[in-house]
């Protein structure tokens, strides 16, 4: 697959503050790429130095395999701060501004304006919008250009549950037309619900990295009811069982690695169990993400 982002022993420092240290990492066309960090951690910095707005101390990156110049930019849109609108201008009218500062088609307004489902709030001004479809406007003026990579930095903060899930609705839409997003999140089950792989920061260190679902391999837990007085037993038998935790009647089973939760299922019918309720439990990404950001 191809690589998108490849980047170096990137590091930046703000006098004393190491901001960024030796970040390694790639991204590869289609990813879904989070940066998971809490506050503080140098992920702004990271996305700054990637769209050169920040000057990194020491290291490098390559966009598409290449140095990056304002020629490979034009293929990545993203929204790093709130832009400026015109609170005055109709979305519509704010769009053309953009297209015209960014010199991309004033066509493609109305595509971005449909995507972003603010088709039928274009001709209002922008200081009548919710935050959410402001943000949505921040987006559809980002995808402008037609980029195949789009950045987005905490797209979701300070939105309410409901704009919180139309962002994140539409980040997993424009994914689905095959761009690649890398997006800054605090949040982990931002990261856990909308990206493909991920990163750790810790106080500008790379803690960790690799795809979301390989998080929770090995780790399933799986919870069992049945109406039968020996399901404890018959739980016990089964190889794949690690350990047993009874809540209110149904038990918790955590699998030993390998095993998956059919393999339980499919051993509890050919000991004459018929499970009542059987539900998929992953670890947490929480719980992991403590776990990687309490031993690096
Ligand atoms: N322009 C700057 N001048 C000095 N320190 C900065 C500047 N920008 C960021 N920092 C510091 O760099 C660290 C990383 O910040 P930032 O990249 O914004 O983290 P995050 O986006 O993960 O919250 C913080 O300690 C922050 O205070
Ligand atoms: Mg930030």
């Amino acid at each position: 697959m191809e690589t998108v982002l490849s980047i170096s022993n990137l590091t930046k420092h703000f006098g004393k503050i190491k901001a960024v240290s030796n970040v390694n990492l790639q991204v590869k066309a289609g990813q879904v790429f989070g940066m998971l960090g809490p506050n503080g951690s140098g992920k702004t910095t990271t996305l700054g130095m990637l769209m050169g707005v920040v000057n990194p101390t020491s290291g490098s990156f390559k966009w598409f395999g290449e140095e990056p110049t304002h020629h490979i930019r034009k293929k990545i849109g993203a929204v790093l701060e709130h832009p400026i609108f015109y609170p005055y201008l109709s979305g519509q009218k704010n769009l053309e501004l953009n297209a015209m500062i960014k010199e991309c088609d004033p066509a493609n307004i109305p595509k971005v304006l449909e995507l972003v489902e603010l088709s039928d709030r274009k001709d209002d001004k922008y200081k009548t919008y919710s935050l959410g479809m402001k943000q949505r406007l921040a987006i559809a003026s980002a995808l402008l250009n037609e980029p195949t990579v789009l950045i987005l930095d905490e797209p979701t903060n300070g939105l309410d549950p409901m704009g919180i899930a139309e962002i994140r609705e539409l980040i997993k839409k424009i994914a689905a037309q095959g761009k690649t997003i890398i997006l800054a999140s605090h949040l982990l089950d931002e990261v856990q619900k909308v990206c493909t792989h991920f990163a750790v920061l810790k106080r500008g260190v790379l803690v960790h990295t690799g795809p979301v679902d390989d998080v929770g391999r090995g780790s399933e837990t799986v919870e069992v009811t049945a109406d039968v007085e020996n399901l404890n037993e018959v739980l016990l038998k089964f190889a794949g069982t690690s350990t047993i935790n009874r809540e209110d009647g149904t038990f918790q089973v955590s699998l030993r690695d390998g095993f998956r939760s059919q393999d339980l299922n499919k051993f509890l019918f050919e000991n004459g169990v018929i499970a009542s309720h059987l539900v998929t439990r992953k670890k947490s990404l929480e719980k992991q993400f403590l776990e990687i950001l309490a031993g690096a």
